[in-house]
């Protein structure tokens, strides 16, 4: 078995639209503070109807995918709450349009937002018993709540794509890893319901709930091997979650030494202002959510270094946590260079809360059994072509 594994590439992918959470916040009659300070979200991605999972998650593929990994990799998991098929799985459209060998096996995971760790898990697995080998993970949805709720501030739109790899160039990950699970109803999606439905404050606490468990957890295992971790990543339904976990563990009762645990939070609470960059304006991703938090980190944060020690916290509702710890490879900002980042975020467009709330209502055609979708000219990437009997097929241009 190899003992170096872990993300070899990684990119994100989120639409080229977006809202300004204080024009929503005036369209809903709130508090533009409450958005922005209450739930610390500047920005929210608008998916049109002509993307969905498999063109966003292909469409942060696209960034790193090369031949030899066309050659080697041997699964492609997709993760997704997002899912428009009870059967067919995102995985094999990606598979196709990615060009993958035909020896590779194909195959969708879902608990919540969990799911994209699910899959780096059990590709990190799968790695390290075939160390020649790789494993391409996608993590794609579209958080979607209803217009007018309480959770309309929490939606957004985008994808993660990572390659494992037994010679990875930006994490190698530790094996031992942090889980809980709790059987609960804080958010779900019946398979009838378009949108989530949610117990939203009570997401929170099991949330900070989960966190704390999995921290004791790891507390009682490493010990003060705890002190080195620079920073964490978190998922980031909203980006003040994150910093509502950190102060949860200032007051919850662990073993360490206080004035350590002290310090460490400050740390942490320090490196989180990289780690909610790219959330603040982008939204929620559900299942892409911690990766989109660990590439802010990783490339908004000026203090950290290859050889850092990095911790990752994953919740997905119903629910399921894990945290687990990797070191950050030389050369891994490199890496970084070469995939998305702010600036990709800077050159999306605004658009008004009455487009927002077309684009809303437009995925509803996605119900249609026969549909062409009509591009915009400027258009890069892979985009949802048409449906036809409910077949839906995908182009690039
Ligand atoms: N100025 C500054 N802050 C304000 C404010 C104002 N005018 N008005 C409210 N706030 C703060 C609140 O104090 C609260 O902060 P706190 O949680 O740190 O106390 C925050 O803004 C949200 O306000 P709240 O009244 O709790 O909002 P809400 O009842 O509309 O619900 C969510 C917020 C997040 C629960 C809701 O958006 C939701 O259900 N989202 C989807 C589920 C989710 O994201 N779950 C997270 C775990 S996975």
């Amino acid at each position: 078995m190899s003992n170096k594994v872990g993300i070899d590439k990684i990119a994100f992918y989120s639409p080229d639209y977006y809202i300004d959470m204080v024009e929503l916040a005036h369209a809903r009659d709130t508090d533009p503070n409450k958005y922005t300070i209450g739930l610390q979200q500047d920005k929210m991605s608008v998916i049109p109807v002509w993307e969905d999972i498999v063109s966003m998650g292909a469409n942060a593929a696209l960034q790193i995918i090369d031949d030899k990994d066309r050659e080697s990799i041997d699964q492609v998991i997709f993760a997704t709450e997002s899912s428009f098929d009870y059967s067919k799985s995102a995985a094999t459209y990606i598979h196709n349009m990615l060009g993958i060998h035909s020896g590779a096996k194909s195959f969708e995971v879902k608990q919540a937002c969990y799911g994209g760790t699910a899959g780096l898990m059990a590709g990190f697995d799968y790695v390290r018993a075939n160390p020649e080998r790789r494993v391409l993970v996608v993590a794609a949805d579209i958080a979607r709540y209803g217009l007018h709720t309480s959770g309309e501030p929490t939606q957004g739109a985008g994808a993660v794509a990572m390659i494992i790899s037994s010679e990875p160039k930006i994490l190698s990950i530790d094996a031992q890893s942090f889980s809980r699970t709790d059987d609960q109803y804080d958010f779900w999606r019946p398979s009838h319901s378009p949108v989530a439905l949610v117990d939203g404050h009570f997401s929170n606490q099991l949330y900070a709930d989960s966190f704390i468990n999995v921290f004791q957890q790891a507390e009682e295992a490493l010990g003060t091997d705890l002190n080195q971790v620079k920073a964490l990543a978190f998922h980031l339904p909203y980006t003040k979650m994150a910093k509502k976990a950190l102060t949860a563990l200032s007051d919850a009762e662990t073993k360490m030494d206080e004035k350590m645990r002290a310090r460490l939070i400050e740390d942490w609470q320090e490196q989180l202002n990289a780690a909610i960059v790219y959330g603040k304006q982008v939204g929620n991703t559900y299942t892409a959510s911690l990766y989109i938090s660990l590439m802010s980190l990783l490339k908004e944060s000026d203090s950290l270094k290859a050889g850092d020690k990095i911790g990752l916290f994953s919740y997905g509702s119903g629910s399921v946590s894990e945290l687990f710890f990797g070191n950050l490879v030389e050369g891994y900002q490199e890496q970084l260079e070469k995939v998305s980042g702010q600036k990709d975020l800077d050159e999306r467009l605004q658009i008004s809360i009455p487009d927002y709330e077309k684009y809303f209502g437009d995925r509803d055609l996605e119900y249609e059994a026969n549909i062409d979708f009509e591009i915009p000219t400027d258009y890069v990437g892979f985009y949802l072509a048409k449906i036809d009997e409910h077949r839906r097929y995908y182009d690039f241009k």
